[in-house]
């Protein structure tokens, strides 16, 4: 009927959403300029019927009572920050996305994994649709990737990768990455979107049926020439990020979905001259270059998954030069810590109206949690009024839109690094204050509002000093 002759469609490169006609935002995601058009293939329609067509077998109902439940067998890589935001290891079997900016460390890390669990005798099939045999090799001896049943393949067919798969058995399959592989009958670009979503859902048959770990490399790309891994998350079994800023050298993997364990799992490394080193002690790694006792500086006993760390949040508050404030904010959500501002200046009187403010998690840290507000707060008043925050404080706390300050969990864990990192006084909301048990080994202030906080930090330097 149509004129033309393949029938396309609109595809968002960040999040896979479709639309029968251009738009200049996503409806999806809300992200402009990333609808690109693409052909649909009819025979294919979105993770159907090619996932089925890798089952070797059809399933039958199986009674509740008659289901057996089966341990998840986990591979452990034998990098402990990695196996902890697994959950344990990998599980046979499944499909995991692994994601983050080029350059970050991403075929590092992977490769370094490859080689602990190939060591351990573990057959792993690293396939490489960006880099030849001879830079993976160049990589690998530089991080002393050597002597282990480790097998390389620099292909981007899936037909091929597919058919190595079977024929290699490995236990675990790296695919590096996913934007560059294609299916051929898909006859479109390799990295579009119909590419990316079909190619995964090829692999995650292949998973599935063979019981085979496998893991797919994904970059988050800007432009959205290129399809992102955003599309993928839902179809995989577990999304790890792997972040962190160029001009430092640790890199945080975040566990974002984990069909087989808790998300919000940190593992932190360092970024060095021979790959990816854990951090095992993260919250000695964060403060380490901390200046002591200067106005501005609060360290938040942070709560990641089940980990807690300390961070150093800083914030400068200058008088506004030009006209409008201006409000800068790395390493947290910018729109809190406008609203956080706006509590100080309303409910405790500091007037910041007219001040830039600028506010930056030391060492280019992310934290996402509500329970780093208080130390936020107490941050600004402290750059404005030039009250220094006493070195062996921490601050932690939700704040709420009337100055309320609100409890936050796991407090007993996060007295506890504290502790561990040598800090005698926490400032916390008063209703966590109230359900301690045990000797704590720091003192500990209750509060329950944004005032009584900023009391208790000058109160505590008139007590103790400022160091
Ligand atoms: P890479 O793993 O290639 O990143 P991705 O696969 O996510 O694109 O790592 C890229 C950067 O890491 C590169 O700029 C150099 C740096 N690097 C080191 O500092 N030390 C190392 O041992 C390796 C292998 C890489
Ligand atoms: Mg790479």
């Amino acid at each position: 009927m149509g004129l033309s002759k393949v029938k396309t469609r609109f595809f968002c490169t960040a999040c896979g959403q479709e639309s029968p006609k251009w738009l200049g935002r996503c409806p999806g995601c809300a992200a402009w300029n990333t609808l690109v058009e693409e052909p649909v293939a009819p025979a294919v329609a979105p993770g159907v019927g090619v996932r089925r067509r890798d089952r070797s077998e059809t399933s039958a109902p199986v009674h509740i009572d008659q289901a057996g439940v089966t341990e998840n067998l986990r591979l452990a890589t034998g990098i402990a920050e990695l196996d902890r935001v697994l959950g344990g290891g990998l599980v046979a079997g499944s499909l995991t996305l692994l994601a983050g900016d080029p350059g970050i460390g991403k075929s590092t890390l992977v490769l370094q994994a490859a080689h602990r669990l190939a060591g351990q005798g573990g057959r792993v099939l690293y396939v490489s649709g960006e880099e030849s045999v001879q830079q993976i090799k160049l990589r690998a001896s530089r991080l002393g990737v050597t002597g282990v049943d480790l097998y390389l393949l620099p292909e981007t067919n899936i037909e091929h990768i597919l058919a190595a798969i079977r024929d290699t058995a490995p236990v675990w399959v790296v695919v590096d990455s996913i934007q560059t592989v294609y299916w051929a009958e898909l006859g479109s670009a390799p990295g579009n979107v119909a590419q990316v979503r079909e190619c995964a859902a090829r692999f995650l048959g292949l998973a599935k049926d063979r019981g085979v770990a496998i893991t797919l490399v994904g970059h988050v790309t800007k432009d959205g020439a290129v399809a992102g891994p955003r599309l993928l998350e839902h179809m995989v079994d577990v999304v790890l990020y792997l972040e962190g800023e160029r001009h430092y050298p640790y890199r945080v993997l975040r566990g974002v979905k984990n069909r087989f364990g808790s998300t919000n799992e940190l593992g932190i490394f360092e970024m060095r001259g021979d790959g990816l080193v854990e951090v095992l002690n993260p919250s000695a790694f964060f403060l380490a270059e901390r200046s002591r006792g200067v106005p501005g500086s609060v360290v938040v006993p942070c709560l990641e998954g089940t980990r807690p760390f300390l961070v150093e949040v800083q914030a400068l508050v200058v008088p506004a030069t030009f006209g409008q404030a201006r409000r800068t904010v790395t390493g947290m959500d910018h729109h809190r810590a406008v609203v956080l501002a706006a509590v100080l200046d309303k409910k405790v009187g500091l007037h910041l109206g007219q001040k830039d403010i600028y506010v930056n998690i030391a060492g280019g840290l992310k934290i996402t949690e509500p329970a780093a507000d208080l130390g936020v707060v107490v941050a600004m008043a402290s750059g404005w009024r030039n009250w220094p925050v006493h070195p062996e404080t921490v601050v932690v706390g939700e704040v709420g839109l009337t100055g309320e300050v609100r409890a936050v969990g796991h407090m007993d864990k996060r007295l506890m690094e504290a502790v561990k990192l040598g800090f005698k006084r926490c400032i916390c909301p008063q209703q966590n204050r109230k359900y301690l048990k045990q000797e704590t080994g720091i003192t500990v202030v209750g509060v329950e509002t944004v005032m009584e906080a900023l009391q208790a930090v000058v109160g505590g330097n008139d007590g103790q000093g400022t160091g």
